[in-house]
């Protein structure tokens, strides 16, 4: 088989990459480890950045989330008990987020996919990138049984923290930056009308709470646990007593619980691998870098990283503009390392750290106490939680 744009993996990445390539007359190729049902059945985040709405507008699959997608202009923080407005519309010149599901993102995706009839090789086993750092670099996988072989211009590494992109390339070739933190976030799922009509980012002494949604009748809450923790042990009841007693008490008493419908422990890490790019093989995603979800920002850097590549894959079809394909790593990397940073500040700030003396926690709680209260610094919240904007590729 032969393509132009391989693309490992169907997460959010490798679907959104495929969409635009496709509209753009550049042939795709999509190769994905698991069946469609099992990348749907992921819970993932559900916030997305202007940058990203307005991608998923540019690729033509966004007709759903415009109709039943929540345009949020704010979210709160529950510090200590007391509720602190980030009016984010006002704070960035009339930007907002689209809370609308990374499953149904990946939903409308996959159907797109579908109608445009552009391959997708689901269930593919041993995906193996070879010949990276030559002019001819190729795909092999086993599916049914038969070992197929794809050649082409380039590998578009979109398959996730624990893909094979990112290992296939030698390890003395790469510098990994890592922070993984002594707890974890536990989350549920139920169908319950939100606490809130925004997001609520909950700072307590017995550690961070979220309240955040899917629509008027789906939400989905977290609490920060310890790192050991097991799933196993929490009932329903456990966690809706826990959430009430990190929540503000007039929070607490509206909160409607209800049967989860999933339940889930996702550990906090922060992960940054330099460059994002071994000759022909480029990699997109959680391939390349994790944060911890307190920014919302995992899904939305994934975003970033697809323009990026997508318009550099532009230039180079249209224009022969090939020297700009050196440039993707560093262009990437600027927007990902401060959305590291913000995440890894958020996390700072609203978790219970065991190990933080009494003046660390002094500290902390006088940042935030600052950064509340001035509007400068509300205005940096605000405008990295909408989303740096993305580099003109020129
Ligand atoms: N071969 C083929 N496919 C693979 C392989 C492999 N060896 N390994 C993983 N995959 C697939 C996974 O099954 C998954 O469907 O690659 C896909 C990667 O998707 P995601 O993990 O969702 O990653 P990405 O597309 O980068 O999405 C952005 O940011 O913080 C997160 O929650 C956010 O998952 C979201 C991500
Ligand atoms: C979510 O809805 O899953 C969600 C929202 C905001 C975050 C993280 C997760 O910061």
């Amino acid at each position: 088989m032969k393509t132009q744009v391989a693309i490992i993996g169907a997460g959010p990445a490798g679907l959104l990459l495929g969409q635009l390539l496709h509209n753009a007359g550049i042939d795709t190729l999509i190769v994905e480890r698991q069946t469609p049902e099992y990348v749907l059945g992921r819970i993932r985040a559900g916030v997305l950045e202007q940058g990203m709405v307005e991608l998923l507008r540019q690729a033509g699959v966004a007709r759903r989330m415009d109709r039943e997608g929540l345009v949020h202009d704010g979210f709160e923080l529950a510090l200590d008990g007391r509720l602190v407005h980030i009016d984010l519309k006002s704070l960035t010149a009339g930007k907002t987020v689209m809370v609308y599901g990374q499953t149904e993102v990946t939903r409308d995706l996959m159907a797109a996919r579908r109608e445009s009839g552009a391959q997708t090789i689901y269930a593919a086993r041993d995906v193996v990138p070879h010949g990276m750092k030559s002019d001819e670099p190729f795909i092999t996988f086993d599916k049914d049984g038969e070992t197929w072989r794809v050649d082409c211009d380039y590998i578009a590494g979109c398959d996730g923290f624990h893909g094979v992109a990112r290992q296939s390339i030698p390890a003395d070739c790469l510098k990994v930056f890592e922070r993984v933190y002594p707890f974890g976030w536990l989350g549920i799922l139920a169908d319950t009308p939100p606490v809130h009509d925004e997001l609520v980012y909950a700072r307590h002494e017995r550690g961070f709470a979220l309240c955040s949604m899917r629509s008027a009748t789906r939400t989905r809450y977290y609490l920060q646990v310890p790192a050991q923790e097991k799933v196993e042990d929490w009932s329903d009841q456990r966690f809706w007593d826990e959430l009430k007693k990190r929540l503000p008490p007039a929070l607490a008493e509206k909160l409607v619980t209800g049967p989860s419908i999933e339940k889930s422990i996702a550990p906090l890490r922060s992960f940054v691998v330099e460059p994002m790019q071994y000759g022909r093989l480029f990699l997109l995603g959680d391939a390349a870098h994790i944060v911890p979800p307190t920014g919302a920002k995992g899904l939305n850097l994934a975003a970033s990283d697809v323009s990026t590549l997508f318009n550099i894959l532009l230039k180079v079809y249209r224009e022969g503009r090939t020297d700009l394909l050196e440039k993707y790593s560093q262009i990437c990397l600027r927007r990902v390392w401060k959305a590291e940073r913000f995440s890894w500040w958020m996390t700072s700030m609203l978790h219970h750290f065991d190990e933080h003396d009494d003046f660390s926690q002094r500290i902390c709680a006088s940042e935030l106490d600052y950064f509340v209260n001035s509007e400068a610094g509300r205005k940096t919240i605000a405008e990295n939680y909408v989303g740096l904007p993305y580099e003109a590729i020129e």
